[in-house]
């Protein structure tokens, strides 16, 4: 980008976004970047922002092909390859004069083979680690998760400190675990030399998201989605924008010295959320959503509680295993959904100078407005519903098991 020329914006992006690309108040990132699974949901956004902020050449590997519509920018180049294969990794990170790694791939959500989790997460981290300390690439960005700190009881308001500390005796579900395990090696790694960070949001949302609002609008459309509990937890979710923004700004934060060295930080939208606090009601904020596309609302229906949706969770967890197929309803669903999550982010903005940049209520509405637009239209005549997973999900998933399964 040379001097007062406006930044490129990714074709996509939505006003909100836009706007808040061109508001000109970020620091420089650096001209090489690497993003592991560029195609996701967040690595796509991800990867814009970075050139959006002036990167000269970014480069993207996801196992999963960049759609056709991905943003074809001379500074972005899409590569597809498998973190859990070694020789690939080696490859993607000789490239000369990368700066820093934003490490984001990882198998997510509930839905995969137990194993693949491991595979992705885990060992697919170590791959990349073990890469970038031996092509003597300085600094490492990881997208961790809350939930590896989670232990089922509920995260009214804490902050990162207030948590348990990993590893964990027990964890909630595999997704969790080898996330965990995936942080830890990432911290150890941590020295003078190699400098690395973990970065986490709570409940991503935005356009183009792929899992979190297509599953739940799905099952709404289906008419199987109830309010599940009293319906009054309270939950943070991220603008997909503030996720990627809090990303960004901890590669700065990687220097000598610096407090963020090795530590975890969650971003949220903060302050920005309803009335002030850094929390919302989840269902009445799903409601407006559900209400938005024209589905009946949740609260006109019966409400399902707690104690039962946790019997039929075990029974489908039982007929899962039994019958070899994942179930959506399962009792570490139930207790996401039913439980209070949400966190005290003054750690990032002391330490990241962490602030959303796009609030709550704006980027909420968009999101609904982009859905109304973007994915109702596009409903096939499907499925999704409490028992089954949203068909862009699926597809997604077989692409991610396949590939794994070659390299093995
Ligand atoms: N979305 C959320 O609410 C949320 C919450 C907490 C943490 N995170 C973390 O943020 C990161 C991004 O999540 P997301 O929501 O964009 O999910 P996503 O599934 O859209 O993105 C993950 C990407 O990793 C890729 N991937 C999977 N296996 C791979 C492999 N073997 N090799 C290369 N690429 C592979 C997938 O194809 C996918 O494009 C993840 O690390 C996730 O753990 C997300």
């Amino acid at each position: 980008m040379a001097g007062d020329d406006p930044p490129p914006l990714a074709p996509a992006s939505t006003p909100l976004q836009r706007a808040a690309a061109l508001s000109g108040r970020y620091p420089p990132v650096p001209d090489v970047c690497v993003v592991t699974g560029g195609t996701g949901f967040v690595g796509t956004r991800l990867v814009e922002m970075l050139v959006e902020r002036g990167a000269t050449r970014v480069v993207s590997f996801d196992v999963v092909p960049p759609p056709d519509d991905a943003w074809r920018h001379p500074n972005i180049e899409w590569r597809v390859g498998d973190i859990t294969d070694p020789s690939a990794v080696d490859d993607l990170l000789s490239i000369a004069g990368i700066k820093c790694v934003w490490h984001n791939a990882a198998a997510v959500g509930p839905f995969h083979p137990k194993s693949l989790y491991a595979m992705v997460n885990h060992q697919g981290t170590i791959n990349v680690i073990e890469s970038a300390r031996r092509h003597g690439i300085k600094k490492l960005v990881f997208s961790s998760s809350p939930s590896t700190r989670f232990t089922g009881e509920d995260v009214d308001g804490l902050t990162e400190d207030e948590m348990p500390k990993l590893p964990l005796g027990k964890y909630m579900q595999a997704y969790a675990e080898t996330k965990a395990m995936a942080e830890m090696e990432v911290s150890g790694a941590c020295d003078g030399d190699f400098m690395t960070v973990s970065v986490a949001p709570h409940q991503v949302y935005g356009p183009r998201d792929n899992l979190f609002l297509p599953n739940l609008l799905e099952a709404a459309k289906s008419g199987k989605l109830r309010v599940f509990g009293d319906g009054e937890n309270r939950i943070c979710f991220t603008h997909v924008d503030n996720y990627c923004h809090g990303l960004i700004i901890a590669e700065r934060a990687l220097y000598p010295e610096s407090p963020a060295l090795g530590r975890f930080y969650i971003v949220t939208d903060g302050k920005t959320h309803p009335n002030g606090e850094q929390y919302l009601i989840f269902w009445r904020e799903l409601d407006v959503a559900v209400r938005a596309m024209g589905f009946v609302s949740l609260w006109d229906k019966v409400r399902l509680p707690r104690g039962l949706l946790m019997c039929l969770a075990s029974i489908c967890e039982v007929l899962g295993r039994i019958l070899g197929i994942t179930m959506k309803l399962n009792k570490f669903n139930v207790t996401v959904l039913t439980m209070h999550r949400w966190f005290d982010i003054k750690a990032a903005e002391e330490d990241l100078g962490f602030k959303p940049i796009i609030g709550y209520r704006e980027g909420w509405d968009e999101t609904i407005e982009w859905f109304r637009s973007n994915w109702l239209p596009k409903q096939r005549t499907n499925s999704g519903g409490i028992l089954g997973i949203a068909t862009a999900t699926q597809e997604k998933i077989d692409i991610q098991d396949m590939s794994a399964k070659k390299v093995r």
